[in-house]
């Protein structure tokens, strides 16, 4: 068993010493309660209710039109099943954006009103001064940068970023602005491997990285793509450590076969 295995509740505190100790961060997506409660007896460190659950759990072709509303109801579900770890929730698309008045004042609904340990929202030096004053608030904030999916447009689709040397640098400060704004944490997205090796040697907070290789503190998959389950599309960086969706269509087919055929409910399923 690991030293943080033994830990019974996942902290800022926690995340910070396995940083200095070089333990491994673990961090799934969750947007459910049964889902939430298998992540976290399995002993994930990090629950995070994405606003990928957008894609994968509303069916949209992007987060953007993912709202406060909806991040609530799902952060509840997942508080509400988890025990050790870590809840972060997820800032939608123009929750923090508009101003930084409106960036607390939702950043603070997810602790009051969904039980969350933290929140993330994604963004550089723009970002910066809402970080600043969410965490004065006394708001866990974990920072996120690289691919950011609200951005999909003006980055013209879900491509790599900071593979040119200007850009590169310019996450790396971003990085670093960040870090002194308060973030406890960094989401690295889609960015080069040495990109993300430099940027977790630079900084005192941990790396969260997903595609961003092996050098972060930490890794991060949304719990659909790496259970198998969403079809629509997978990117290269995720592996996937099931195939739940064919286990499903199985499961459901012998189950509409029974039905059918009258052989459930058995004897032991009738009351
Ligand atoms: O919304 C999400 O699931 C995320 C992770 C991919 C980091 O932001």
């Amino acid at each position: 068993m690991s030293k943080q295995e033994k830990i019974s509740k996942i902290t800022t505190a926690v995340v910070r010493e396995m940083k200095k100790s070089g333990e491994k961060i673990t961090m799934l997506t969750a947007y459910d309660y049964s889902t939430a409660a298998v992540l976290d007896q399995s002993g994930v460190d990090i629950l995070l209710v994405g606003d990928s659950l957008g894609m994968v759990v509303l069916g949209y072709d992007s987060t953007l039109p993912v709202t406060m509303e909806d991040m609530i109801h799902h952060t509840r579900a997942v508080s509400r099943a988890t025990k050790r770890a870590m809840v972060i929730g997820d800032m939608p698309f123009m929750s923090y954006q508009v101003s930084v008045e409106d960036a607390l004042y939702n950043a603070g609904r997810f602790l009051q009103e969904a039980g969350a340990h933290g929140i993330k929202l994604e963004g550089g030096r723009d970002v910066a001064e809402a970080t600043r004053k969410i965490t004065s608030a006394g708001i866990p904030v974990m920072a996120h940068l690289g691919l950011t999916p609200q951005s999909v447009h003006q980055f013209g689709g879900f491509k790599v970023q900071g593979k040119e040397d200007a850009a590169a640098r310019r996450i790396l400060e971003d990085a670093k602005i960040l870090e002194e704004a308060g973030a406890f944490s960094l989401v690295l997205e889609c960015v080069p491997a040495a990109l993300a090796k430099a940027i977790t040697q630079s900084l005192t907070i941990p790396t969260i990285g997903i595609g961003a290789g092996v050098d972060c503190d930490g890794q991060v998959l949304v719990i659909a793509d790496m259970l198998g389950m969403f079809e629509k599309f997978t990117p290269r960086f995720v592996k996937k450590y099931a195939n739940l969706n064919a286990q499903m269509k199985e499961a459901v087919g012998k189950y509409i076969e029974e039905v059918r055929t009258g052989a459930f409910p058995g004897e032991e399923h009738t009351l």
